[in-house]
């Protein structure tokens, strides 16, 4: 008789999260805040309305709930928001995850950010264990920078950069790709990133949330942008994952990687591994629907675990199959209505 060998699907499995369809859940994105310092024109209305401070959980709430999920089975943690580095304190709540870093139990912490307070965080973001940082930044142009982020200034961003990088910190960056906004600018861009040992991904624009633009001006396909870019460079497409959505090819001319995450034109739902918490407590079981449970309640209504982990248990149970994004071009109303900044992509 052949024995099966111990492998991450079939290792401690009553800890792990399968969902109905087979999926593994063990990447956990974590939206620490809604709030934003920028406000970039694609993801938030000028206006925006955020949560009441009373509705979040608190850090160490966040914490008790992050440390369910990697009892569970949760081997990365990504912090989003909105910015996560504007929330108070923030460093006392990575500082603290990092004991899972250390344990071994927590494969990798990382964090999506738009940089505007890397020069103060990056060392402190090392030390508590982060190694890999993704930095959103969708032109060099400080100007065009102005425009699309309404509030951001790019040189706080690029010394934010640096720090990053002198910190030790691998950077890779996401660039929205915008159409008539900075599609000529994408192969600068690349070149830019790989010159500097930082890999970069390309992302399509996705209809969440109410925002003061038409969206259907903003989308630009990546099927375009891809062969625009193999008529300049010899794109070669390579198995690279880091356990995302993006699928990556090698550009000969630069050396470096650049990955495409295409929600609209591709599907990789078939392979979906990660659900979202949102600071107020709600699991959101997809970033393209609605679907979602409320982990507050039960996480404040005892001391123990129990009645929260019933909760994950049963919300993974009905993680849906997949995303439906459209951009409706007759209604022009968002497939989904929360904005990217409540559950941070
Ligand atoms: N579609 C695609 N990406 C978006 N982001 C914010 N809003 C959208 C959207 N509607 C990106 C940001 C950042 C990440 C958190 O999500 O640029 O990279
Ligand atoms: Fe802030 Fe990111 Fe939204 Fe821009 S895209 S407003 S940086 S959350």
């Amino acid at each position: 008789m052949s024995q099966a060998p111990v492998t991450a699907s079939n290792a401690s499995n009553a800890a792990n999260m399968i969902d109905p369809f087979g999926r593994m859940v063990d990447y956990l994105r974590v939206s620490v805040t809604d709030r934003c310092d920028f406000r970039c024109t694609y993801c938030m209305s000028e206006n925006m309305t955020f949560l009441p401070k009373k509705d979040l959980l608190t850090l160490e709430e966040l914490d008790r709930l992050c440390t369910i999920f990697i009892g569970k089975g949760v081997r990365r943690l990504r912090l989003t928001g909105g910015e996560p580095l504007v929330r108070k304190n923030i460093m006392q709540f990575i500082n603290s995850l990092g004991r899972h870093l250390e344990s071994g139990k927590l494969e990798e912490l990382t964090i999506t950010t738009n940089g505007s307070q890397l020069h103060r965080f990056s060392k402190d973001l090392f030390s508590a264990g982060m190694r890999r940082i993704n930095v959103s930044l969708d032109t060099l142009d400080a100007d065009k920078f102005k425009a699309i982020t309404r509030w951001g200034d790019v040189n706080r961003v690029m010394q934010g950069i640096d720090a990053a990088q002198e910190s030790g910190l691998k950077v890779k960056i996401n660039a929205v790709a915008l159409k008539g906004f900075n599609d000529d600018e994408l192969p600068k861009m690349i070149e830019w990133a790989h010159g500097r040992d930082m890999d970069m991904t390309i992302i399509e624009t996705m209809p969440m949330g109410e925002i003061d633009e038409d969206r259907t001006d903003q989308y630009l396909p990546l099927s375009k942008v891809r062969s625009n870019l193999s008529n300049q460079y010899t794109l070669e497409d390579i198995p690279f994952k880091t356990g995302g959505p993006a699928r990556y090819v090698s550009i000969k001319e630069t050396g470096g990687k650049l990955g495409f995450i295409t929600p609209l034109t591709h599907n990789f739902c078939e392979s979906c591994n990660r659900v979202r918490l949102t600071c107020t407590g709600t699991l959101y079981l997809c970033l393209g629907q609605d679907d979602a449970a409320d982990l507050r309640e039960p996480l404040r209504a005892s001391e123990g675990n129990e009645l929260t982990s019933n909760a994950i248990d049963e919300a993974i149970g009905r993680k849906p199959k997949g995303h439906d994004f459209i951009i409706d071009r007759n209604t022009k109303r968002p497939a989904v209505s929360r904005h990217m900044s409540v559950t941070g992509g």
